[in-house]
This record gives structure tokens, C-alpha cells and sequence, in this order.
């Protein structure tokens, strides 16, 4: 198994845009759109990695003989580690990379279930962007999430009737993305959503409905009017908004907002096994990452995809026997200390 250096090595022979920093923290990469950066300072980036840094572990060695169990489940669907791949497009673009789209979400998708989690895949101007991934997610038993632009009525539609088709595990939207210029701007165009909307797409699925590209207590509640069965605490990794608070910071006011009946799951800046057990200590039922795994993908294929689960699960298990947590379910905000700086 490649450690997580060896990955970011191979990765690094690939890439011409993306710097693989030793750590993924939007510092050099501040701006670079295209290119695998924050929005305008991107300031929002690198808030999600800092805000992290203030929250603690609490070490505890007193609770008895431990054997950690990293396992969860999303929908129904038994995981090794409540952690997941983000919906991550145009690769070439944004990387630098000579991996072709199909080949990258293949990567994910077999990644994942090689470490038995989940992948979400993306969507984009081109209905084949889309329905691409979803026939690879078919391919493979309905194991993987396809993840929509929030499209007006015509383009959900276009898209829909593929999704209800399918065996996919579930169907997210990114409503985050409804202010990005190329969506905006495409024939069939991108737009804010309504509690009324929201509910209207998740009427029409026979899937369970994520609503991601959620930053604030209302907003989680009107995903919540609308039926919606998880939300992603998500700012896009600072993608669409400069200058927004970090994904940690209001992960556990929306936690408690929503309640139990709704599975709540958060990206943004979650970089090792020490970071998933903060968000698990705030309230989030899993979390979702980004850059890091598609660079795992674009050096190593879905070997390094697994390799990078396989990783990650073996650092939050060490982090769980050392802070009393036999399960998941034990990681509790008792475990943490959030400090002023
Ligand atoms: C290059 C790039 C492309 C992305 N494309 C999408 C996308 O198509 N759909 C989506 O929902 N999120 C997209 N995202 C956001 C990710 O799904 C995720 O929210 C974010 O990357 C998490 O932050 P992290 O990269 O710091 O882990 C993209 C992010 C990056 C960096």
C-alpha cells in the first residue's frame, strides 16, 4: 500500500497546475480559477483548513481495551470509514492533468468501493457531463452518487428520468453552484433555489435527495422543508464565495438546527484522520473530500484511491484508540476542546 506521500509524489509528476503542497491549504494556490484554487483571495479556501486547526483532541487512554471500528452507513450502505470522495470536475482543466474525465470518474468510483465507501461524480454544461457517470455508477451496481447542477426546470428534466432509471445510491445537487459564470451563462442556465424547487426534485426522485452547498441554520432548515434526506455542509472549498466563514465553524449549529432525522454530512479543508473526528464530534454523520482524493486518483488510478482510504481509515482508528471511542458513534463533543487560537 502507497502512504500518502508516495501518492502525492506520483501525483506531482502529473499535474501542472496544482503544486500538491505538503499540506492542501489554498495558500499558493489563492485565486486560481481555473485552476484547483479558492475564489478571488481565496480567502474561504484556506479559512476551512485554518478554523480546523483550533479544534482539539482530547486524549484519553482510560476506557478500557479498545479495537476501534471505523465502519458506518450512508442510505442503508455499510462503509469502512464515514468518509467520502467529493464531486470533482474538469480535472484537465483544473489539474493540469492528462487524465480524461470518464477515466477519472472510473478511478473514483473503483477507488472507492475497493475501500468500501462511496464516490460522488459531477455534472457540467453537457448533458453527457451528467449522464456519463451515472451509466459508470449503473456499471457497478448503483455504487457510487451523481451530483446535478441546479439546473432550471428544462435541464433537471433532461436529467431526471436518467436518474430514476438508474440504481444509483442517491442523487445530490450542488445549489452552490448557481452563481458560477459558465453555468450562468449556458444555454440551459443554472439558478437559485426555492423551498418550493427543492421540493419539486425530490417529489420526482425515487432516490434519496442531498441538498449540498449548505453554510447557514436557515438554509438547512428550508433544505429540510423540502423533504431533502441529507445536506453537505459545503462552500464548494471555496470555490463560489470569497470571504464566507469555514465549513467547521458552522457545522454544529446546523447539526442541532436540523435534528436527527436528517443525515448531515460537511466538506471543506479535511486533510487526515485528525480532522474527520472533529467534524464526527460536531454532529456531522460523515465527510467529504476533495482535492486530495483526486489527486490520489490522478497519480495512482483507483489503487490510490483506495490506498488514500486506507490511509485516512487507519489514522482516524489511531485517533479513536487514543481518545476512548470504540465507534463512530463514540466520537462525541465531549472528546474535543475548541480553542481561541
Ligand atoms: C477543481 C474542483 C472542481 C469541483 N467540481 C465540483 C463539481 O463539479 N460539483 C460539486 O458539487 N462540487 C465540486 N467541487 C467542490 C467539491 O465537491 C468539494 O465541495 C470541495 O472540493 C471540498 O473541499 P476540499 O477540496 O478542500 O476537500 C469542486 C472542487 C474543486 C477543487
Amino acid at each position: 500500500m502507497k502512504t500518502m506521500n508516495e501518492l502525492k509524489k506520483l501525483a506531482k509528476e502529473k499535474v501542472t497546475k496544482c503544486r500538491v503542497c505538503p499540506v492542501c491549504n489554498g495558500l499558493a494556490c489563492r485565486g486560481e480559477i481555473p485552476g484547483v484554487g479558492g475564489k478571488g483571495s481565496g480567502s474561504t479556501f484556506v479559512r476551512n483548513v485554518e478554523q480546523l486547526k483550533k479544534v482539539k483532541i482530547n486524549l484519553d487512554v482510560t476506557c478500557g481495551a479498545i479495537v476501534p471500528d471505523t465502519s458506518s452507513e450512508l442510505f442503508g450502505k455499510k462503509v469502512s470509514l464515514p468518509v467520502y470522495a467529493a464531486p470533482i470536475a474538469g480535472i484537465t482543466n483544473n489539474f493540469g492533468a492528462e487524465i480524461s474525465d470518464d477515466q477519472y470518474t472510473c478511478d473514483i468510483l473503483d477507488g472507492c468501493i475497493q475501500a468500501k465507501t462511496i464516490g460522488f461524480t459531477g455534472d457540467g454544461k453537457f448533458l453527457e457531463m451528467f449522464t456519463g457517470p451515472l451509466s459508470m455508477i449503473d456499471q457497478r451496481d448503483g455504487q457510487g452518487i451523481c451530483t446535478m447542477k441546479p439546473w432550471v426546470k428544462q435541464g433537471i428534466e433532461l436529467r431526471l428520468e436518467a436518474v430514476n432509471r438508474s440504481n444509483v445510491l442517491a442523487l445530490a445537487t450542488d445549489i452552490d453552484s448557481a452563481g458560477l459564470p459558465l453555468l450562468r451563462n449556458s444555454e440551459i442556465p443554472v439558478e437559485t433555489k426555492s423551498v418550493e424547487a427543492l421540493r419539486e426534485l425530490k417529489e420526482s426522485l425515487n432516490v434519496p435527495l442531498i441538498v449540498k452547498g449548505i453554510m447557514t441554520v436557515d438554509s438547512a432548515l428550508r433544505a429540510k422543508e423540502a423533504k431533502a434526506d441529507a445536506i453537505v455542509v459545503s462552500n464548494h472549498g471555496g470555490r463560489v464565495l470569497d470571504e464566507t466563514v469555514s465549513t467547521i465553524e458552522v457545522l454544529e449549529d446546523i447539526v442541532k438546527a436540523v435534528g436527527d432525522e436528517m443525515t448531515v454530512l460537511v466538506d471543506g479543508g479535511f486533510r487526515s484522520g485528525y480532522d474527520i473526528f472533529k467534524a464526527l464530534a460536531l454532529g456531522a454523520d460523515g465527510v467529504l473530500i476533495g482535492r486530495p482524493v483526486s489527486l490520489a486518483a490522478i497519480g495512482a488510478g483507483a489503487e490510490g484511491v483506495k490506498d488514500y482510504f486506507e490511509n485516512l481509515r487507519k489514522e482516524l482508528a489511531d485517533v479513536m484508540l487514543m481518545s476512548g471511542c470504540a465507534s463512530i458513534k463514540d466520537i462525541t463533543k465531549d472528546k474535543i476542546t475548541i480553542v481561541k487560537d
